[in-house]
């Protein structure tokens, strides 16, 4: 969808947001897959539910992109534009043990930050690619370790009201990859309350983690981690490796040969091979295993 030549595209301006115009989606995804569209980045996030008004007022369908590292994007020219808040080094701020991040911040550039500051917790999640609004949104978690446990406070945009609010951690549900955010919130600011540790600790259980992970993980390859949750009592990734389909592909979408869990773009792939592989590996899962799979990676529709 194209905006730029729409009078709003000026109001936009006016407010401090850059266009970019005509973006291909391949570009800000890990997987490398998605069609062309508009782009407003928005650096003042106070500007966020004015931006969001005029987008309302003209009609203009949108969907946040944060870090592009858990989403499967439909080919071809996309019938809405997206908004993205654009990254900020370090983006984080702290007093004692308080985190106070933005959510454009990277995950992993701020799980380091902090430990250079003496404060850990977060060691498992270093090698989670995407920003903390996206962890936060999925409650992202890895080796023991969820980022929701360290959450005090959040400030977002809560589409039902059109305001930015902030919410307190005990208010918010934080469960296996899921929250009780609603699906159009966009998160702004956290504040993360962190367990004092001495650096070289910290290091030393971001190693460990780095290794197991290095051991496992396709992480050389385009991918948006694991495709599907993990039922209950159950990891996805064994099953469909038991089932012998690590390698299997649709065009370039492939289940990785490394862990069976990671589908990977292996040249081209469009978004159309990735579901049809996704729906295969469903389907043989379900009839050898009863579990019905449910996607982690969100799906963008055109
Ligand atoms: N396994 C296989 N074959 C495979 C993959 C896994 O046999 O191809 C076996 C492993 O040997 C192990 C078990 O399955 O015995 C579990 O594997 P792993 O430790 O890799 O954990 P997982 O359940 O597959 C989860 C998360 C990962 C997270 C790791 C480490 C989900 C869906 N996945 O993977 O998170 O990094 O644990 O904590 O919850 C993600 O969410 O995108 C993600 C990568």
């Amino acid at each position: 969808m194209r905006i730029s030549d729409k009078p709003v595209a000026a109001r936009l301006a006016a407010l401090g947001v850059e266009l970019r115009p005509g973006v291909s989606l391949s570009e800000l995804t890990s997987l490398a897959i998605g069609g062309t569209t508009d782009q407003l980045l928005i650096r003042n996030y106070d500007t966020l539910p004015e931006v969001i008004r005029e987008l309302q007022n003209e009609g203009i369908p949108h969907k946040f992109l944060g870090g592009g590292t858990n989403v499967l994007v439909a080919d071809g020219e996309l019938p809405w534009i997206v908004l993205h808040l654009p990254s900020v080094s370090p983006g984080v701020r702290i007093e004692g043990k308080f985190a106070f991040v933005d959510a454009a911040a990277d995950l992993g550039g701020t799980v380091t930050y902090c430990a250079k500051r003496d404060l850990g917790g977060m060691e498992g999640l270093i090698g989670v690619p995407g920003s903390i609004g996206g962890a936060l949104r999925m409650n992202a978690g890895a080796y023991g370790t969820q980022i929701g446990s360290y959450v005090r406070e959040v400030e977002l945009y809560r589409a039902a009201g059109g305001r930015n609010i902030i919410l307190r951690g005990d208010d918010i549900r934080f469960d296996y990859r899921h929250t009780s955010f609603a699906p159009e919130d966009i998160m702004l600011r956290v504040k993360l309350e962190l367990p004092a540790k001495p650096y070289a600790d910290v290091v030393a259980g971001i190693r460990v983690c780095n290794e197991k992970r290095r051991a496992s993980q396709p992480l050389n390859q385009k991918s948006a981690g694991c495709i599907f949750k993990n039922p209950p009592g159950a990891s996805a990734g064994r099953m469909i490796d038991e089932l012998g389909l690590k390698g299997l592909r649709v065009g370039d979408a492939m289940v990785s040969d490394r862990h069976a869990n990671f589908f990977v773009n292996v040249g081209h792939a469009t978004c159309d091979e990735m579901l049809r592989l996704v729906d295969d590996i469903r389907g043989r899962v379900k009839k050898a295993f009863g579990f019905d799979l449910e996607n982690e990676v969100i799906f963008w529709k055109n």
